[in-house]
């Protein structure tokens, strides 16, 4: 049996105090995974305080856009990396 390679990432999170905070989870690659998948992973098996929303999958509707690396991008068209610092709840400077 082969170990599947895995990637950490770090998400900001609102607490179920109301807090926001900074949480690394680790992902087991699973062939092309994009930053929504990936966070779909998180939901789904290790904290659903990770919250975000999506739609289409394919980069139209704009549902699932997010600060990654500090960057207004679309998390399904962004691949999974190494070290990715995702904030699906926006920032203070909405540029
Ligand atoms: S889910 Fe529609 S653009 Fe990403």
């Amino acid at each position: 049996m082969t170990e599947r390679a895995m990637v950490t990432i770090k998400v900001r999170v609102l607490t179920e105090q109301g807090r926001v905070e900074w949480r690394s989870y680790q992902i087991p690659l699973d062939g092309e995974m994009s930053v929504l998948n990936a966070l779909e992973y998180v939901h789904e098996k290790l904290d659903p305080l990770v919250y975000f929303t999506s739609s289409c999958r394919r980069g139209v509707c704009g549902a699932c856009v997010m600060r990654i690396n500090g960057r207004k991008r679309l998390a399904c068209q962004v691949r999974l990396e190494e070290g990715l610092e995702i904030d699906p709840l926006g920032g203070e400077d909405d540029n």
